[in-house]
């Protein structure tokens, strides 16, 4: 047997090898999941109906995704031509990032933001220009507008954003648009029914706006993997080309028109986040814990330097949250994902107690409790 440490093999690209590494904290999550902005509820029930009816032969052929690409384009106004489904957005921004980043190309991004950009343009040949929030993590509109260069050939913008939960403005995108006529502009609506506002009806009018939405959040569907590009036919087809065409599977599709069908209960799952939100804020004013004002089903608040210990401590009461510290000008501070009340009464009654203990060890100057 040859020893391992010394034998011969072969190495990926030099960029894989310097990539970004992305370990999502999953393990056991057996508890309240406030940590990943999942629906922490359930889908549709005419979700769980579709699944109850697959098929053997539905499981034997190869998916085919265009008679519901063309369903779920109708239902967003748009043509077929115009729309991909994807393997979640995680995937859609893989593909938009493959499709269009080369060498010497920069790809702008506000920051803090979503980790999975940095981590797909990390294996590109193209140069990250990340543009800092200030520390009330606004979009930062302006600094964005000023770093805008000839190079410049994807804008990657979460709208609303994670972890901040802060938004861009209608305007303020079509100007970003408008200054980079030859870069992408793309708009990642995952949280879009918690913010009820989108560009997608640009999609078309506006020739370097791609909008990437979600099955994950509101509709509940995260362990499905589905999500969706909408852009102009013109720069779809580049897109197509680098998509694979199995990448949604037969499960995943035969979900998509019940759970597009299923209005009634996308918008009561929509108001019991929002209701909660309010009433989640209000107890964290009560308590004196800084938020950041948000327009999703998360809050990021700010913990402080024992902020690792907070999110050890919630977890012992079975409630997961995230822990953003590492995030650029996040240090500190913790994102907890909205659910329903009675979640969310659950959640505050734990951070009080969490909150309170801290606040006991640290002016005792035992610092980080144990
Ligand atoms: C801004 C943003 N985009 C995309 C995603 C991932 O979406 P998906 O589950 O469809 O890959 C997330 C997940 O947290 C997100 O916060």
């Amino acid at each position: 047997m040859p020893d391992p440490a010394t034998a011969l093999h072969p190495t990926p690209r030099a960029r894989v090898q310097s990539m970004m590494e992305y370990h999502p904290p999953l393990g056991s999550r057996d508890a309240l999941r406030l940590d990943f902005n999942e629906n922490t509820l359930a889908c549709s029930p005419k979700v769980r109906e579709a699944l109850a009816r697959i098929s053997t032969g539905d499981l034997t052929r190869y998916p085919e995704r265009q008679p519901v690409e063309a369903l779920v384009a109708a239902h967003l106004g748009l043509a077929a031509e115009q729309l991909s489904l994807t393997n979640g957005v995680d995937e859609a921004i893989h593909v938009i990032f493959e499709t269009f980043l080369e060498a010497g190309d920069e790809l702008l991004l506000p920051i803090p933001t979503y980790t999975m950009y940095e981590v797909y343009a990390s294996a590109t040949d193209a140069r990250v220009v990340p543009v800092q929030a200030a520390d009330d993590l606004k979009f930062p509109y302006e600094r964005l507008l000023a770093a805008i260069t000839p190079r410049t050939k994807i804008i990657a913008i979460a709208n609303p954003n994670s972890p901040s939960g802060s938004v861009a403005t209608r305007s303020q995108l079509v100007e970003i648009a408008r200054r980079a006529p030859e870069a992408v502009l793309l708009v990642d609506e995952a949280y879009f029914h918690f913010h009820g506002e989108t560009v997608i009806d640009l999609v078309g009018t506006q020739p370097n706006l791609i909008v990437a939405r979600t099955f994950s959040k509101a509709y509940g569907l995260a362990g499905l993997r589905l999500g969706l590009l909408a852009g102009p036919v013109e720069l779809m087809r580049w897109v197509r080309r680098v998509l694979s065409p199995y990448s949604v599977n037969s499960l995943a599709l035969a979900c998509l028109r019940p759970a597009l069908e299923d209005k009634t209960y996308l918008d009561w799952y929509v108001s019991k986040v929002l209701e909660a939100r309010k009433e989640f804020e209000a107890a964290l004013d009560k308590a004196g814990v800084r938020r950041w004002p948000s327009r999703t089903n998360f809050i990021l608040v700010e913990i402080g330097p024992q902020h690792a210990e907070f999110v050890r401590r919630m977890r012992v009461a079975g409630i997961l949250v995230r822990d953003r510290s590492n995030d650029p000008g996040c240090d500190g501070r913790v994102r907890i994902t909205i659910g329903t009340r009675e979640q969310m009464r659950q959640a505050i009654a734990a951070l009080n107690d969490v909150v309170a203990a801290l606040r006991i060890a640290l002016k005792s100057g035992k610092g980080e409790a144990q």
